[in-house]
């Protein structure tokens, strides 16, 4: 009935706030690689499942020094970033586009030069922890195909742009689309391609049409974009109010603020995953509920170029905007998506206020800003998922089989545990603060193993 069962130990998101723990679980496998069944071990049909699925040698069995999380989901990665990654991360936003972003973009017309890069990288995000990608890739359309095509060879789900940079004044006369009828019909063609693509990847390929940032569009692509949207029913990503400079810059341009723009082009959608979003107003975030647009959290990013800590907290109970976490490779220094679990809850903190309004020097921050472990947990998985409007990010029946499995004492490992009384959700807190990329042993998506450490699963 069940294309294979895995037993073991997992944690998985119920909602924002709430982490549920599954000891001893039985995850069943459809042959679609989705969660058809979890069953606990007070359920009466759980030994005999074991036994019918052992005999059939259809039975993967997690030790108690193992743990199972959901696979993560980067929001926000600029794929040929990957090549500076850790690099150049001393001077502003648009200085940093012009100096080292966009010249490194340009080489993407190369793509020998594409292959190379987008293979280590999507190897590197699944050996991290990272299922599913919403990615931007460059103006190209051979490059940004050559993305979506390593993602189906290697099993990742990946949502993939060619990135649309119009006009002629912000934008390099070496690095910009030809002219805006070109931009919206290299989009369309590169649309149609990757649709078609989709068609052999069982874990989800999928094309996004990409505005790289209101200054680099202009009115017309920006039109033409929300037509496109709406013609094919496909997802949008674009930054959204993240620095001064691109915020002051949509203003004096519009009269408003980005989140006001993007929709008058009908760029906000339920598709939608903005980057960002440091600097959006309250009314921006009643809007982003309204049309059930979503906000990619990069909390290193902003550390070095938004110079803002997104109100995270704000955005998810005050307004119930979808949230999710990217690492903005490579204005994020870190492939991962811990890493940035952990800057999401010391961001946080850090915006938050002092301890007694009543004394002068401790008035400052932001009242009930902070947000817990298990709501950043939350960001990278199932906030993710509802982010994309796919059953991802939860180990739950409906959701696809992406896991990763950590190991928690190996020989490169070690996450300790001195008392057996240990609650499962302190193991959970150790892990999510102390594990690596090599903690990682296996990663699943959609069913398939895609990465076990130390083996090479794809040939490139
Ligand atoms: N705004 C426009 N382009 C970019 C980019 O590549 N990275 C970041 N962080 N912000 C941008
Ligand atoms: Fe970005």
């Amino acid at each position: 009935m069940f294309d294979f069962v895995v037993k073991g130990t997992a944690f998985s998101s119920e909602n924002p706030k709430e982490v549920k723990s599954l000891k001893d679980h039985l995850f069943c496998i459809s042959d679609k690689g989705i969660i058809a069944a979890v069953i606990s071990p007070e359920e009466k049909e759980y030994s005999q499942i074991i036994k019918e699925y052992r005999e059939q040698n259809k039975f993967y069995e997690y030790s108690e020094n193992q743990i199972i999380l959901p696979g993560f989901i980067d929001l926000h990665v600029h794929a040929p970033q990957w090549a500076q990654i850790g690099t150049a991360m001393d001077i502003p936003l648009n200085d940093w586009l012009h100096t080292y972003t966009f010249p490194l973009e340009s080489k993407f017309s190369d793509e020998e030069f594409a292959k190379t890069v987008y293979s280590d990288l999507v190897s590197q995000l699944i050996a991290n922890g990272t299922t599913t990608v919403l990615y931007f890739g460059t103006i190209h359309r051979a490059a940004s195909r050559i993305l979506a095509e390593i993602c189906c060879d290697k099993g990742q789900r990946g949502l993939v742009g060619k990135v649309v940079m119009d006009d002629k004044e912000q934008n390099p006369d070496y690095y910009r689309d030809e002219s805006t009828a070109e931009a919206l019909a290299e989009t369309e063609a590169f649309i149609q391609d990757i649709q078609k693509l989709a068609e052999k990847a069982p874990q989800g390929i999928y094309p996004v049409i990409t505005p790289r940032f209101i200054p680099s569009c202009t009115d017309d692509a920006l039109k033409g974009l929300g037509e496109l949207a709406q013609k094919y029913d496909v997802h949008i990503q674009s930054h959204c109010s993240e620095s001064d400079w691109e915020h002051n810059f949509v203003k004096d341009r519009f009269g408003k603020n980005d989140a006001m723009a993007l929709n008058d082009f009908g760029l906000l959608t339920e598709k939608s995953v903005m980057a960002h979003c440091g600097l959006l107003a309250d009314e921006d975030m009643q809007l982003f509920a309204k049309k059930g647009t979503a906000v990619a959290h990069c909390p290193i990013s902003n550390v070095y170029f938004g110079n803002t800590v997104t109100p995270i907290a704000k955005l998810l109970h005050e307004y119930e905007v979808e949230t999710g976490l990217g690492t903005d490779i490579s204005g994020g220094f870190s492939p991962s998506l811990f890493d940035n679990v952990k800057q999401a809850v010391i961001s946080s903190r850090m915006l938050e206020e002092g301890v007694d309004q009543n004394i002068e020097s401790e008035k400052r921050g932001v009242a009930n800003s902070r947000i817990t472990l298990n709501e950043a947990f939350y960001l990278a998985t199932a906030g993710g998922g509802e982010s994309l409007s796919l059953p991802i990010g939860k180990l739950d029946v409906g959701y696809a089989w992406d896991a990763q499995i950590i190991d928690l004492v190996g020989k490169n490992t070690f996450i300790p545990r001195y008392s057996k009384e240990e609650t499962l959700m302190n193991l959970f807190q150790k892990v999510l603060y102390l594990a690596r990329p090599e903690y990682i042993q296996e990663v699943w998506i959609q069913g398939k193993k895609v990465h076990e450490i130390n083996k090479r699963m794809t040939e490139v």
